[in-house]
């Protein structure tokens, strides 16, 4: 970080009584450091503290007070010229909501606007879980990942309001890596880097008849999220999705595919080929023995309608994949979650399987968040806690890649 000039944006959190920690810590690293503090910030942290630490005056308001500077109206300007990067710890939804509509009303937002289109962003949002989590907030967050910002999903844990959930900020130390990581390139390379991984997501149709048929409540989500970590690790990722409504990830092949049966045969073709398996979809077990061509009529009073088992893509795969090939599984269970899910992993031949309790509101089905389980073959068990369905899937890769890691060093 030698010679490195660093912007450090500083929001009005509770997290924010951590930053000077983060600007000392930039500073050992040899990084010269500016800090940029929004109203709201300087209430819970002080100028005096950071001014001392940055060994640097701290920029607040676009204007300073008249006749107790010189004025100087480029400031904005030349700070963002400066900057070989910006990074905001803590952001706030107001101040998420301010960057994402471009307005420029104090200094942290106007050199936002000023930096070089080349220099890194990263933000760190904490706030309340709620918050974190409600439409405005992923809307603005959304679009400034459009943009060039990196956004880091907020850890969970206790919450200034006493909550648990989603929302701390890392600690400095995490901050000051992951600016590392984006600005030096200091991540080792991952293991899952340049490996074909195929991944099921969403819920397949089984026709009825011409215009109804039988399908679950699966968004796609979770499937999605996996595919999107595993293309910033570097894997070359096909991801075989049933009808959802979600945009595809960047760098990632998309197949859409509406029963389980043409999950399949889109799965299989890619059975030998690959070096991972994640079956992520929601694929529904049973179809109808025979879908009526065109539209039932409703003239009897009841009517039976057989269904016939499906075939188990994860566990086909399971059965004929090779020593070098991993296959990962979830298991999504409403009562004795663990048990059935061990028996999944064996049953199916999987290496690791994700034990994912459904209880429609904090994790399952087409919410933004999840609770796994994950579970190997040797039986070791690590419990995550409730996590964004981004954060769950860069932990699920976490994962996988210390078993591609294991594998590598088997004789
Ligand atoms: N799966 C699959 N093909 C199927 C059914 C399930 O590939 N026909 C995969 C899912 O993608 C998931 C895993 O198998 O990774 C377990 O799915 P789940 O619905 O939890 O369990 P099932 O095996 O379907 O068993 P049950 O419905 O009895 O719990």
């Amino acid at each position: 970080m030698k010679g490195k000039n660093i912007i450090v944006g500083i929001c009005g959190g509770i997290a924010a009584y951590k930053t000077p920690q983060l600007v000392r810590l930039l500073k050992k690293r040899g990084a010269n450091v500016k800090v940029a503090l929004t109203e709201g910030g300087a209430r819970f942290v002080s100028e005096l503290s950071l001014a001392t630490v940055s060994e640097e005056p701290v920029y607040g308001k676009i204007f300073p007070p008249m006749g107790t500077e010189k004025m100087d109206f480029t400031r904005h300007i030349s700070l963002g010229e400066w900057a070989d990067a910006l990074v905001i710890a803590p952001a706030t939804a107001n101040t998420l909501a301010r960057l994402s509509a471009g307005l420029c009303d104090d200094m942290l937002s106007a050199l936002f606007i000023t930096l070089r289109p080349d220099k890194p962003v990263l933000i760190f949002p904490a706030m309340d879980g709620q918050m974190f989590l409600s439409a405005s907030v992923q809307r603005n967050i959304a679009t400034l990942a459009a943009q060039r910002c990196t956004i880091i999903t907020p850890e969970s844990g206790e919450l200034a309001s006493g909550l648990c959930g989603v929302g701390r900020m890392p600690e400095p130390e995490a901050i000051l890596a992951a600016l590392e990581e984006q600005l030096l390139g200091t991540k080792a390379s991952s293991p899952l880097s340049g490996k074909k991984v195929i991944i099921t997501a969403g819920p397949t149709r089984e026709k009825i008849d011409g215009v109804r048929f039988i399908s679950n409540y699966s968004s796609g989500k979770m499937g999605f999220a996996i595919a999107r970590a595993a293309a910033k690790r570097g894997a070359m990722v096909t991801l075989i999705a049933g009808p959802v409504h979600l945009p595809s990830p960047p760098g990632v092949e998309r197949l859409d595919v509406e029963s389980a049966a043409e999950m399949y045969a889109a799965s299989e073709a890619f059975f030998k080929n690959c070096d991972l398996f994640i079956g992520a979809a929601a694929v529904s077990d049973y179809r109808p023995a025979e879908p009526y061509n065109g539209k039932m009529k409703k003239d009897d009073e009841q009517i039976e309608l057989t269904l016939i088992k499906n075939p188990d893509i994860l566990a086909g795969f399971g059965m004929q994949k090779s020593p070098d090939q991993l296959a990962i599984g979830f298991a999504l269970e409403t009562q004795s979650g663990l048990g059935n899910a061990r028996n999944k992993l064996a049953v199916k031949n999987l290496d690791l399987i994700a034990f994912n309790f459904f209880d429609r509101k904090t994790s399952g089905f087409d919410v933004d968040t999840n609770i796994l389980t994950l579970i190997e073959r040797d039986g070791e068990t690590t419990e995550l806690p409730l996590l964004t369905k981004d954060g769950a899937a860069e932990r699920l890769l976490d994962a996988i890649e210390q078993l591609c890691l294991k594998k590598a060093v088997k004789p």
